[in-house]
């Protein structure tokens, strides 16, 4: 990915900002829809097959409704599959720009994957229309050569559908597989750093986010279902009592069992990110998703239950809210973990606006006075006094100017020891001539 890599330029805080927005609205689309359109699909796959062994015809119905349903259309598929997944590649190769770091990369290849999975379905989405219309043509009384071409072209569909969904369902897994890699590369961006692609998927914490999709997906399927069949497309869909009762008896069970396990995997998922990303407000939201969700739990009894199908809209927005919850979890944490690098690109950003500008050059900015004004109450060279003695933070730093003058713009907790810095409030400019002054004093008086 070293081509987006240079395509891209530094970018200003606000605009950094801006992405980690635009990331979020655009999971915001992306993770329901990718999740219905697995899920119906699997329903799809496997109730053909018990139609296939039992011949009973309420399974071939809920298998043509459950992908037809769920895919919307193919227009869908590309609005909500292939656009939001192209422009996260984009969005994160800004964020890492000069990273080199996998996650472009992984989701580049995510996006392959899923993009053929995707044209799979949908290819067996109307070729299992069409299989269904050749199953209703009479061809008696027709004269040979159109039998003989009708039951070859009918033989091809059913083909052609039985292919399209294994192809469909197994790049979609390996895709959205990588694509929890991708991600959870990104989530763990300052703390980890696998060494190769086989690492990345199969480490634990990428399992986890995985598993955590799957369940999300087959959970959030089944409630789709019994949200389409006894609200939204309620008087559309003309369905018979028995049918109704057979669909809303599978989409429950579903809808309940797979929702069990999140709450378990959640905690494995916060259990194995790094302190230093563990913030306040990824808590929040975590237990808020978590409320949501047994609030849905609550309404997926009352409708199999109880039998009150009036609550499935309920049920189906108290989902939806819990797993964008979810999302912003992720954002926050990502956001948490590529910040220090966020300001090392701003700060290049200032520096080449400076430059166009043709600032900086008649001002002279003297940092050993900013330094004694500003940082001199709380740090000495060979002594600590509230913050580090300089002679032992400064070595990590020799060589690395960009990231001491990221520290010094917006500090980060580094050391548990100590209270966290606040910030100086430097200018760019301010904040490198103090590095700068910094890394210089540390090289003259380590040699005294
Ligand atoms: C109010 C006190 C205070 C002021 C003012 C202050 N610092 Fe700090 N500084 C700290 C503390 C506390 C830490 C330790 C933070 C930590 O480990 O999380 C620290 C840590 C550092 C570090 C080590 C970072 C690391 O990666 O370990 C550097 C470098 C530093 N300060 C530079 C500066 C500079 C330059 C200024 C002036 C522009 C400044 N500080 C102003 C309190 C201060």
């Amino acid at each position: 990915m070293e081509f987006l890599d240079k395509l891209v330029l530094p970018q200003s805080a606000e605009h950094i900002q801006l992405l980690h927005y635009m990331a979020m609205l655009i999971l915001f689309l992306f993770i329901p829809f990718i999740s219905v359109v697995f899920g119906g699909t699997i329903l799809s796959y496997f109730f053909r097959r018990r139609f296939n062994k039992t011949g009973d015809k309420l399974f071939l119905r809920f298998s043509r409704d459950s992908v037809q349903l769920l895919t919307v259309n193919s227009y869908a598929g590309l609005i909500l599959g292939i656009v939001p997944l192209l422009t996260l590649i984009l969005i994160f190769a800004q964020l890492l720009h000069t990273t080199n770091f996998p996650t472009v990369s992984d989701l580049s290849l995510a996006f392959i994957l899923i993009a053929v999975g995707l044209i799979s379905v949908y290819v067996y989405r109307l070729s299992f229309a069409l299989k269904l219309v050749f199953d209703s043509v009479e061809t008696k009384g027709s004269d040979d050569f159109i039998k003989e071409e009708f039951s070859s072209y009918h033989l091809k569909t059913s083909k052609l559908a039985d292919n399209s969904v294994k192809i469909g369902l197994i790049f979609l897994f390996l895709g959205m597989w990588i694509f929890s890699g991708a991600l959870t590369t990104a989530i763990n961006y300052n703390t980890w750093k696998p060494a190769s692609f086989f690492v990345t998927v199969f480490s634990s914490k990428v399992i986890i986010n995985f598993l955590t999709w799957l369940c999300i997906s087959f959970a959030f399927t089944g409630i789709t279902i019994l949200f389409l069949f006894l609200f939204w497309k309620k008087d559309e869909l003309k369905v018979s009592e028995d049918y109704r009762n057979f669909v809303v008896a599978i989409a429950s069970r579903y809808a309940l069992y797979f929702s069990l396990p999140i709450p378990v995997l959640l905690l494995l998922n916060i259990h194995l990110l790094p302190d230093s990303l563990l913030s306040g407000s990824m808590f929040f939201y975590s237990v808020l998703s978590m409320i949501s969700l047994f609030i849905a739990l609550n309404f997926i009894y009352l409708l199999y239950y109880k039998k009150q199908y009036h609550y499935a809209p309920y049920l189906f927005f108290t989902f939806l809210f819990s797993v964008l919850l979810l999302v912003v979890k992720d954002q926050i944490t990502i956001n948490y973990a590529t910040k220090y690098h966020s300001v090392v690109l701003s700060t290049e950003y200032d520096k080449i606006l400076a430059e166009l500008k043709g600032e900086g050059k008649g001002e002279v900015i003297n940092a050993a006075e900013i330094y004694a004004v500003r940082c001199g109450a709380c740090h000495k060279f060979d002594q600590k006094l509230v913050g580090p003695a300089h002679f032992d933070v400064l070595p990590k730093y020799v060589g690395k100017e960009a990231q001491l003058v990221a520290f010094i713009r917006n500090p980060v907790k580094v050391d548990p020891a100590y209270p966290p810095m606040p910030n100086p409030g430097l200018k760019p400019a301010e904040a490198e001539a103090v590095a700068k002054y910094l890394l210089e004093e540390y090289q003259k008086q380590k040699g005294k």
